[in-house]
This record gives C-alpha cells, structure tokens and sequence, in this order.
C-alpha cells in the first residue's frame, strides 16, 4: 500500500507542477488554490504517507490505514475537480461537489491520524 500511495502521489506532482507552470506562464493565478492543494494534499501528504506505512507495516495493514488510503483516493479528486471547475467557469453550483470531496478527504485524513497514534510502535 505505502509503494502504491508513492506511486500516486508522483501523479499528483506532475499534475501540480505542471498547473503551476501553466498559471507562469499565462500569468493567470486563478488556479493557485487547485495548484496548491494537488502538490500538498496529493504530493506531499501522500508521500509522507506512503513512506509511512512502507516503514512501519503494522500501519499499513490496519483497517484504519486502509480506510484512510481510500477516503484520500477518493475524496481528493473530487475536491480537486470541482474546485477546478468552479473556478474555471466561476460558478459555485459545483461547490456542494467540492464540500463533499473536502468532507470524505478530512475523514480519510483523521483515519490516518488516528492510526498514527495508536499503531505507530517503535520496532
Ligand atoms: C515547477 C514547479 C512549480 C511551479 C511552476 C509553481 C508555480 C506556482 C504559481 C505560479 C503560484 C501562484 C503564485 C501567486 O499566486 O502569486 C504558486 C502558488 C503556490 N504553490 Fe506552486 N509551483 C510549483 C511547485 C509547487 C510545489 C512542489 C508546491 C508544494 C509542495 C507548491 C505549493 C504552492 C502553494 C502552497 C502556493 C500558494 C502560495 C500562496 O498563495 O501564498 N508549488 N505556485
């Protein structure tokens, strides 16, 4: 699971950077907060994550790390794309799509803290 959320995250960063140099390069920052949250919630996190559950299997191989990889897979994209569209079309009806995401990605996320703190063993 921690190679597979690596794997992921790499995605993620080519997505981000190459968000960021699009705004760069046509001087519109509209999107910084789609840029910003794909390299931090999708790179970064995710990363960090990985490396996590890679090092210490037991995190890995309980349910509260299973559910935090899929509520992270799932709940991200969907914040990402609808936040991409709201702003792309400046239409909030989207933002219900983008709570939701928000919503599912934060549950995932306290999943993961949660299993931090109480499987996470010096070996
Ligand atoms: C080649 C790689 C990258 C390029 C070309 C790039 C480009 C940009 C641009 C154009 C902005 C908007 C700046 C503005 O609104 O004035 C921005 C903002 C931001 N970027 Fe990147 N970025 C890159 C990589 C990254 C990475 C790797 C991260 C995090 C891991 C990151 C995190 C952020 C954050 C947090 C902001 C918002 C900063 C703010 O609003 O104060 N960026 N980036």
């Amino acid at each position: 699971m921690g190679i597979t959320l690596i794997k992921i995250s790499a995605v993620y960063f080519a997505v981000g950077v190459v968000l960021g140099y699009y705004m760069s390069v046509v001087h519109d920052y509209a999107l910084t907060p789609v840029h910003a949250h794909i390299n931090l919630l999708g790179w970064t996190s995710l990363t960090l994550a990985g490396i996590l559950y890679h090092l210490f299997p037991a995190l890995a191989q309980s349910l509260t790390g299973k559910i935090h990889f899929w509520l992270h897979n799932i709940g991200l994209p969907i914040m990402m794309i609808g936040l991409f569209f709201v702003i792309l079309f400046k239409n909030e009806a989207l933002l219900p799509l983008v709570a939701t995401g928000a919503t599912v990605t934060s549950l995932g996320i306290f999943s993961f803290v949660f299993n931090v703190l109480k499987n996470l063993k010096a070996s």
